[in-house]
């Protein structure tokens, strides 16, 4: 056994509700804390001096001046596995063209299939190992990544490959999930029906045998799947037993509609979420994704995270790292400024980047510091946990630990 501290402040982020608005006088704080692991998990977090006395056999990892202690943050949306970058679309963006005029001049995400495509799997997993590490810096211990830069049976398979690699060498925890149907690929030379069709039969059953990944997500929108493909396309998929997770109300609404009906884990998006979707998602066991990198990476409003939350929705922040729309990839940057937009508590987006996170990706084994949970942990170095929100992502954590172990 091992006792972690002390620590000036220890926010355990238990006990707390899994849906709707959460109060700052609810957080818990214990201050001059201590965290007793063993095996990776946490046996019981407390007064650090209490526990000294209470575990005299317990070795010491002490900690030294001012730090506060959160469970590891889990980007629960994340598309790092690519090559190549988009900065020119980026350009063409901020000089004020539009999505479709990108797409005309060879930008979009077929910009990122074909530069994907480009790089073997060996190179795949160098840059997705690189985008991880910088993630695990950041005190993000478990990350999503998403296949949907291949788009055809091998391509797929390779970029899945690539991330299964990347996740038996790291020491963040990957969760693969399959983008197939991310847009109808330009080479395809049938209708999205027929493409749908195509992945359902030929790649979903290789994921399956070799194990590759557990979810399967689709990109509901006018530029991408339409609601009736995308319900066949989901009901399937989840008969052979994956969780289902989907791109919803991105640019149009109508989506989370879709994913709700489904079962989905999550919706993710919504920035075009109207009051409807926003009850629909409310009255379902799907968290709803906030993913602000991606509003400000677009130039569009971020989704409407306040009203998700006063309704009851579940809502987790994510960042949506990727070559496209969300270049940037700093999660803890993004939801700082997410939350001054919309007003949320420093204990809504706690919880967002943490267990609410955790069960979007159907995961209930981190997220919070309480005894039996993974010993996934990250220290800031400040006496206060509000300086971490108002440093808008500037501040870095000092320390992270994954499965109790310091990296
Ligand atoms: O989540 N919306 C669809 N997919 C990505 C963008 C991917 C890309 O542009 O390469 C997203 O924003
Ligand atoms: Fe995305």
């Amino acid at each position: 056994m091992k006792l972690t501290g002390p620590f000036t402040q220890i926010l355990p982020l238990a006990g707390l509700p899994l849906k709707g608005a959460i109060a700052d006088d609810q957080l818990q704080i214990i201050t001059s804390g201590g965290v007793l692991t063993e095996n990776g998990l946490v046996v019981e977090v407390g007064n650090f001096e209490k526990l000294r006395k209470d575990h005299p056999k317990a070795t010491t990892e002490e900690v030294e001046g001012d730090q506060v202690l959160l469970p590891g943050f889990i980007d629960c949306h994340t598309h790092i596995c690519f090559a190549g970058n988009r900065a020119k679309d980026y350009a063409m963006r901020i000089a004020g063209k539009s999505y479709l005029e990108i797409a005309r001049s060879g930008g979009g995400i077929w910009d990122s299939v074909t530069q994907t495509r480009g790089a073997t799997q060996e190179q795949l997993v160098d840059l997705l190992a690189q985008r991880v590490d910088r993630h695990l810096k950041d005190g993000v211990t478990t990350i999503e990544v998403k296949s949907g830069y291949g788009l055809s049976v091998e391509q797929e398979l390779k970029q899945l490959r690539a991330i299964r690699a990347a996740a038996e060498n790291s020491q963040a925890d990957l969760v693969a999930t399959c983008l197939a149907a991310h847009i109808l690929p330009k080479d395809f030379g049938g209708p999205a029906s027929e493409y749908l069709e195509h992945i359902l039969n030929n790649l979903l059953p290789k994921i399956k045998k070799e194990n590759l990944a557990g979810r399967v997500d689709i990109f509901i929108e006018d530029s991408a799947f339409n609601a009736s493909n995308s319900t066949c396309y989901l009901s399937v998929a989840k008969q052979m037993g994956f969780d289902i997770t989907v791109h919803a109300d991105q640019f149009t609404p109508g989506g989370s509609e879709v994913a709700v009906k489904a079962g989905a884990v999550s919706a993710d998006h919504l920035e075009a979420s109207t009051e409807k979707e926003i009850k629909g998602l409310v009255a379902s066991v799907t968290v709803a994704v906030a993913l602000p990198g991606a509003s400000l990476g677009l130039g569009i409003g971020f989704a409407p995270a306040r009203r998700l939350l006063d309704a009851g929705a579940c809502l987790a922040i994510a960042s949506d790292w990727n070559p496209g729309s969300a270049p940037m990839g700093d999660l803890l940057m993004q939801a700082s400024i997410l939350g001054a937009y919309e007003k949320l508590t420093t204990a809504e987006t706690f919880a967002a980047l943490t267990y609410r996170a955790a069960k979007a990706l159907n995961l209930n084994d981190r997220g919070t510091l309480q005894k039996g949970s993974l010993a996934d942990m990250q220290a800031y170095p400040c006496k206060d946990h509000r300086q971490i929100l108002y440093q808008q992502g500037k501040l870095k954590p000092a320390r992270v630990w994954r499965k109790g172990e310091i990296l």
